[in-house]
Formats: C-alpha cells, structure tokens, sequence
C-alpha cells in the first residue's frame, strides 16, 4: 500500500471508466500563481477563487497533487483543517464561494519524468497534459474545469533571462538581490480561460527568432520561436511553417489567431513531439530546429505538420477542449486531420498532395493496424484506463484522423467547414464531447449521407478493430454488366467480443482494358457518370451493379483510402499490374504494387519453411521487376511517387498479412527482395540517380525532396548490387557523395546506404560523421539510430547496442536518445530484435524496468515492442511471453508500465 501514498505504482492501479464521468464539485474560476523559481526547491503560491457547482450535491473539495511538498493551505485568507486520502488534499465545510490560498514546493532538478515543471539544460519547462498540472499545485487537473490565469514568475536575472508563460506579458522588472545575486520578475496575464493541461512555464537563457506579422483580418500579432543561444539558424523554418500555419487556418477554416502573441519554445528534453499550451507551445527540438546541414528533408516536413498541428489545436483544443480524457481524439483526430490537410494544401502538385496521403497510410497501416490487433486495442473514445498516458495512441491520432475524414467524405470539403462553424458556434469555450463534434458536423449538413446515418456512424468512435472490407466482382458478358459484392467484418478486440456493421464510404472506378476509366452507371440509375465515385456501405453485405460494361474491367477500389479497412480482393497479378500501370488514383496505383511485392514475399516466406535457399531466390518475378523498370523509367511520374512505389512493404507490414510471424524469414525474404530489385534494376538505379542526384540550392519542396529520396534509394540499390557483384565504383562513389554532400538529406541517405549494405566503407564514415556534427544532438541521434536501426547480419546488431550505450553521447534520461538506441532496435528492427536466443527480449525487459524508475512515460512506449507476442512463431513466442512475465513479476512498476504490460499479458 505504500506505492499508493504517491500516486503512483500499480498499488494505485485504480481503473477509471467512461461511464462513471461526473461534473465537478467546484468551479475553479481564477488562478493567481506566484512562482519562485529555483531548481531544488521552487516555491509555488497558487491563490484561487472557486464557486461550488449547485449542479451536483455538495460535497468535499478534493484536489489532485503528486509529489509536492505541502507547507500552507488558506480558505478566505484563514488557516483550515484539510486531510490528505489517496494523495488528494480534501478540504470540508467549504462556503459557496471562496478564495483558497495554497503553498508548496517541488523539486524540478530530481524530475526525470519530464511531467510538471522540470529542469533541462538549466532551464525550466512545464508540460501539463495530461495530468501533469497536479505536479505543481493542487488543483481540479481536469480539463472540464477552466480557469482565467495570471502568472508571476520569479528567479535569478543572470541563469534565467527570459520568463515566459501563457498570454500577454502585463509587467516585468527587478527584484530585490538574493544571494545569488540580481532577481527580477514577469507577470502574465492569459485572456482566455482554459483547463490546467494548456498551463506552461519557461524560464532560462533563450534567444527569439521573432516575425511581425498582419493577418487577412488585418490584426497585428508578434510570433517567436526561442530556442538555446548557438540554435538561431535553425529556426527559420519553423517560423515559416508557423506564419503558413497562421494564414491557413483563417483561409480554410476563418480560424484567427487570438492571441497578441503566440510563441513556440524548444527543448531537447521532453515525451513527446509537442504541446500546445495556450500561445505558449513547448517544442521537441526535433519539430523545431532545422536548417540544411542538419535536418533531412523528412525533419523539414515533420516541423510542418508539428509546428501547423499544435498551432491549430488553438482552435480545435484549446478554445473548444474535450470533456474528460475519454474524449482526447475530439482534439488530436481533429487536429491531426487538420494538420494532413495542411500539409497537402501546401503541396503545389496534386501529385504530391498524394504523396502525402500515401504516406499518412502508411503510418495508419504499420503502426495503427497493429495496435488495432494487439492487447492494446482500444476505441477511438476509449471506455476505461488506468494510466491515461498510455492512451496518446495512432488509434486516437491517426485513427481518429481517419474518422474525422470519413465525415468530410459523406458531406464534402465545404459541407465540412459549414460543420467546423457550426461546432464553434456552439460550443466554442466549452469542454465538450464527440458526440458534440459528430453532430455538429451532421447538423450543418442535413441532407447527408453522415447526417442519415449518424448513430451508426458513431460506431468509428465506440468500436475497435480494424474492419476488413471483402469484395468480389462478377463480370456478365452477355449482360453487359459488372457486380461487385462488398461485405464488412471485424474480428473480436479485447472486451468486445462482437461488432456492429460500420458505416463505410468506399471510393471506386473501373478500369476499362485500355486503362481509362470507364463510365459509372449503376442499374438503378439512368445516365453514367464520370470516374470515381463514392458507395456508402452500412450493412454486412451489398451488392453494386454497374451496367453498359462491353468488357471485363478491373475494379479500382478504396480509392484515396476513403477508409481505415483491409480490402480483401483476390487480384490476379495481370490486374495488379494494370492498375500499377494506369490507375487514375495514385494511391491505388501504389497500392497495386505493394499488393503485388506483398503476394511474392507471403509466398517465399510460406516457402522458407521447406527451403530457405530455394525461398531466397528470385523471390520477385520478371513481371513485377519489368513494371518496377517501367516507373522508374516513367517520364511523367514524380520522383517521390516512384520512390514511394520501390520502397518495398515494411517488415512490420509484411508480418500483419500473416497469420504466424517469424521475423527472421520475414527479414530473409525482405532482403533477398532489396538484393533483387538492385541486381536486375542496376542500370536503372544509375540512370535515375544520374537525373536525380543534383537538386540545386537547397530547398525542401516536394519535388526536390522527391528527387533527393529516389536519389537516394537508388543509391542504396546501387550499394546492395556492388555487394553482390563485388563492384567498387558506387560504395566509393557514395563515399565521395557523403564527404561533398551540400546538405543532410544528401549526405545521410549516402551513409544510410553504406551502412545498410553493410558495406566496410560504412564504418569510416560513420566516425566522420561523428565529428562533424559531435555538437548537435538531433544528428547525434541520427547517427545512433542509423546503427540500432541497420539491417541485421548474424546477430550482429543487439552487441552494437549494447556497445552505443557505453558511448559518452549516451543517456537514459534523455527520451530522444533513448528512442534512438533503445526503441529503435526494439521497435523499428525486429530481425535485430527477435533473435533466436532471446537475448533480444532479455535486453528489452532490464530496459523498460531501468526505464520505468526513471521514466514511466518512455518505459511504457518501449514495454509495447512485444504487443504482438502471441502472434509469433516458436521458440519467440514462448520466449517473449516469459520476458513480459519477468516485467510483470516486478512489484515497483509504474502504472504506464503496469497497465501495458498487464494487457499485454492478457489479464
Ligand atoms: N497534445 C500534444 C499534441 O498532440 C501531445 C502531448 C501529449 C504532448 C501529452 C505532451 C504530453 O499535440
Ligand atoms: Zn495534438
């Protein structure tokens, strides 16, 4: 029972549950929080006045705290009693209304949980959601409760120049000397109320970029990025993506920026990527700095979307946010959508808004379809928790992204906006639901097909699993028509056992033999229409007739992805290959080439099993290889599309189409595939790396970046083929490529390809690389994670860890660094992983319990690597399911830790 006294530890492992939702007690209606700051031991007078709600029976005050040192508590300027119960201070015989006067202290040097106010690099940073907010004060650290701030933070002028929190700064000046010296004080004042999770605080030695700027609405706003002195040149991009974030949202939403100033500040400690605290978001340097020696081209539109998401959260978040935690995708679906959306709008090309799209499903289809079929599975409303840390999921992000864009497909992009005006219309200020959001939207659009089917359209939002969409199509020559059967399923989850049909738009065409699409007439109708179009499946079965068909077409199903469902459609080869070959839709046309690089790698690895030589050799067939010759030798084709098409499906996606996993023939198999396509494409990959290698002054749009990445992965075959054939001339000619590269992308996709061909020029550049860059943590990261991460030879690859983690550069504390050595071999290298003799499994469990007494955010994301257990084949299986019991044996776990490994392990 002691773990219970904190708050922490599975001796607290209290359930919380949808159903049990209750409006609070009290209002909270201003705080007034004085601050004196000080690594070990920051003061912290938090003044408030609060109301009892009439709507609920009276009762005690109880406010959450964690690890604070409690030193006064005043009810209308008196001493009270109170009494602590499960680290709540409990306060009775409360008036109506009164003003609470509380003092603590924390210690935010000892805080390596990186929740609350903490120390990184001598300077203080706050982060409050979820539930951090209590790590400061006593509070109502829930985010129905909203509150007007006003903040004063006091500290050392010299160690802590800068003071910063939400709002606008309404007075600033000296103090008197402390021992240390000068101390002088900011005071700010937030316009807007809002829930203690968008509370944040900065103090230390920063520098600003800063930008004036004037909207469309002709209001002048002040915008900075702070970041550490020395980091000044890499935030031009950021500030770019900001102002371009600014404009979009009041062009596409008539969103405004709210606030006189809004600031974005950067730190290299932190959970996650970012946080949008009321006009003060608080950054993971990796979404902030970038600049052209240090950045890739994939950091460069990751700082995009992070920097448009969080900005948009101002709106859809923070001005209107979510009831209770169950409701978290309202914001982070929203605004993922959001941010998607932003992305895309920003691509000139139509072709690169697919790009984008393509590369969102993927992130859908590796990681979210995953945790849909693991022991994690979740709603994207979630019905309980325990740790709703362990909720900030691909399912409530990505997935909830995904419904929030089914609903803009049955109402169409301005039915959509007419919906978001109606949602802020009425609930703007509030802390609402999705059910709020979901018939906001249906409201604005009554005539539609979402507005029809609202109830069981929510079902996106109560069931989990992915459903799979099967269809079959019969051709009737005589007449004339074509039938296409779509039928829904989805398989159990944990806690339900059955589903309902969802509701499911399915974009489709026909291709007819020459490729074009065919005109769209369904027999209930009386004219074709052109293209594609949209079917709204709501039962278990439907059929679709299609009629004036003269021959056999090949249907181009779920087109764009119109939802997160597997389709089951028995393509023959022939027709893949005419959809990779003349599909409209880009993203299907994609498609078919992953179905078919899929088909082979399914059949080598069912094959392995009899011989592994036989299985490993010409996995792909001259068909695929020919239609491969033909994209990359495409003359219209963009380059990101092409590289996009031969970039073969990811292990982890190969391992969801089967039924038993071992990773080591998916692995086997996925190479001798690479090893393929670069021996029999060779003088492709020199011929497009020849038109594609020299992009110019460095610029990080779609199409240069799209030329570096087939650059790029031409470069890599090139590599692969060299080992093969003995060849010198490219590994050398990607070493020079390394040492005179003219920016990152360019120099790390050269290294990249050294090392994953495991070429011995590999290890030279890997140490220059080192020194260039020994300064900058972010390509320090790289540079550990390019060899956690690197294509395992014999078991090669758990030894070099081991060996990374003795490197002076190396850190537990640090959750970038941690990631980039520890979570990307658990996690982004499951043949370095999933070894024979469990060593692989034996290094995770010592990890995640290292990593949980430091950490419990960062140990419970790595205690996920082994989600997939059951599905593995022997001896991994047993051998994983003992690791995660002796992570369970442990009695000090963390509830994060607890809960994921709990159900993990099925109980
Ligand atoms: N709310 C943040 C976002 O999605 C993510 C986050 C969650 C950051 C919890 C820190 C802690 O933008
Ligand atoms: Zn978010």
């Amino acid at each position: 029972m002691l773990q219970m006294l904190d708050g922490t530890g599975p001796g607290a492992a209290v359930v919380i549950n949808r159903a049990d939702y209750l409006a609070p007690a009290y209002w909270i209606d201003t705080v007034d929080l004085c601050f004196d700051l000080d690594p070990v031991k920051t003061r912290v007078l938090n003044k408030m006045t609060l109301r009892r709600n009439p709507e609920v029976p009276a009762q005690p005050l109880r406010l959450d705290g964690e690890e604070l040192n409690l030193a006064r508590v005043l009810v209308n300027g008196q001493g009270t009693s109170f009494k602590m119960e499960g680290g709540q201070l409990v306060l009775c015989d409360l008036p109506d209304a009164f003003q609470l006067e509380i003092f603590t202290t924390t210690c935010p040097s000892k805080n390596t949980k990186l929740m609350g106010l903490y120390v990184s690099n001598d300077s203080f940073f706050t982060q409050c959601e979820a539930e951090g907010f209590r790590r400061i004060t006593y509070f109502l650290d829930r985010p129905d409760v909203m509150a007007s701030y006003s903040v004063t933070l006091r500290a050392d002028k010299a160690k802590y120049p800068v003071l910063l929190s939400n709002g606008n700064l309404v007075a600033h000046g000296p103090l008197e000397d402390g021992p240390n010296g000068a101390r002088h004080f900011a005071k700010w004042v937030d316009p807007h109320r809002k829930p203690s999770y968008l509370f944040a605080l900065v103090a230390g030695q920063l520098v600003a970029r800063e930008q004036r700027i004037t909207t469309r609405a002709g209001q002048d706003h002040l915008l900075q990025v702070y970041v550490r002195p020395g980091d000044l040149d890499k935030t031009e991009h950021a500030m770019v993506s900001l102002m371009h974030s600014v404009a979009w949202d009041e062009a596409r939403f008539g969103l405004k920026l709210d606030l006189e100033r809004f600031m974005i500040v950067a730190t290299s400690d932190f959970n996650m990527g970012a946080m949008e605290n009321k006009g003060l978001n608080i950054f993971n340097t990796k979404y902030v700095l970038a600049n052209q020696a240090t950045a890739t081209d994939v950091d460069f539109s990751n700082i995009e979307s992070v920097v448009g998401h969080e900005y948009f959260h101002n709106w859809t978040g923070n001005r209107i946010t979510c009831r209770d935690w169950f409701q978290l995708s309202l914001k982070e679906g929203l605004t993922v959508f959001r941010d998607q959306e932003f992305s895309q709008d920003l691509c000139a090309a139509p072709s690169a808004r697919a790009v984008k799209r393509i590369e969102d499903v993927r992130v859908l289809r590796t990681a979210q379809f995953p945790e849909d079929a693991g022991p994690m599975a979740h709603p994207v409303r979630p019905d309980s928790y325990i740790e709703i840390s362990n909720f900030y999921t691909v399912t409530i992000y990505e997935k909830g992204a995904e419904v929030v864009r089914m609903m803009q497909t049955l109402v169409g992009r301005e039915g959509f906006a007419k919906g978001m005006t109606l949602y802020f219309e009425r609930h703007d200020g509030n802390a609402v639901t999705c059910d709020d959001f979901a018939q906001a939207i249906a409201d604005a659009n009554p005539a539609s097909d979402l507005s029809r089917l609202l109830p069981q359209f929510k079902r996106w939002y109560s069931q989990a699993g992915t459903p799979h969409l099967q269809a079959q199509g019969v051709y009737d020559a005589a007449a004339r028509s074509y039938t296409l059967t779509l039928a829904q399923s989805c398989a159990s989850t944990p806690g339900q056992p059955a589903k309902e049909p969802f509701v499911i738009p399915v974009s489709l065409g026909l291709l007819g033999v020459d490729g074009q699409d065919l005109p769209l007439q369904l027999d209930s109708e009386t004219a074709p229409a052109a293209g594609t179009r949209t079917v709204v499946l709501t039962q278990e079965h439907e059929t679709f007739t299609f009629v004036n068909i003269d021959a056999e077409p090949v249907p181009s199903i779920l087109r764009g992805f119109t939802a997160p469902v597997v389709l089951d459609f028995a393509y023959t080869d022939a027709q893949l290959l005419h959809l990779l070959a003349h599909d409209s839709d880009p993203f299907n046309r994609w498609e078919a080439g992953q179905r078919l690089a899929v088909n082979q790698a399914v059949n080598a690895i069912k094959n392995i099993a009899i011989s592994a030589d036989a299985a490993c050799t010409n996995v792909l067939n001259d068909a695929y290889l020919d239609a491969m010759r033909q994209v990359l030798r495409h003359p219209s084709l963009d380059s990101a599309f092409k590289d996009l098409v031969l970039t073969l499906p990811s292990e982890t996606y190969l391992a969801e189409q089967l039924d038993v996993v071992d990773p080591q023939h998916i692995h086997a198999v996925r190479e001798a595939m690479r090893q393929q396509l670069a021996s029999a494409l060779q003088a492709d990959w020199e011929a497009v790396y020849e038109a594609n290698h020299d992009t110019g002054a460095y610029t990080p749009d779609p199409v240069s970046s799209g030329r570096r990445a087939l650059a790029g992965i031409a470069l890599t075959h090139l590599c692969l083929a060299a080992q093969a054939s003995g060849d010198t001339v490219w590994p050398g000619k990607t070493l020079q490529r390394f040492k005179d590269a003219g920016n990152m992308t360019d120099r790390f996709n050269a290294l990249a390809a050294l090392v994953s061909s495991s070429h011995p020029l590999a290890t030279q550049a890997l140490a220059q690389f080192h020194a260039m860059f020994k300064d900058e943590p972010l390509v320090i990261d790289k540079w550990f994670s390019l060899q956690t991460g690197a294509p395992d030879r014999g078991g090669n690859i758990l030894p070099a860890v081991r060996q990374l983690m003795k490197h002076t550069d190396f850190s537990l504390k640090n959750p970038n660094r941690t990631r980039s050595v520890i979570s990307t071999f658990c996690q982004g290298n499951p043949a370095a992983f999933h070894r024979l003799d469990a060593a692989g499994y034996q290094f995770w469990s010592e990890r995640v319990i290292e990593l949980d007494a430091i950490n419990p955010q960062v140990a419970a994301r790595l205690a996920r690597a082994l989600d997939r257990w059951s599905k593995l084949a022997e001896p991994y299986r047993s051998q994983a399911h003992q690791a995660i019991a002796r992570v369970a044996a442990r009695t000090d776990l963390s509830k994060d830790t607890h809960e994921v490994i709990t159900r993990a392990l099925g109980q």
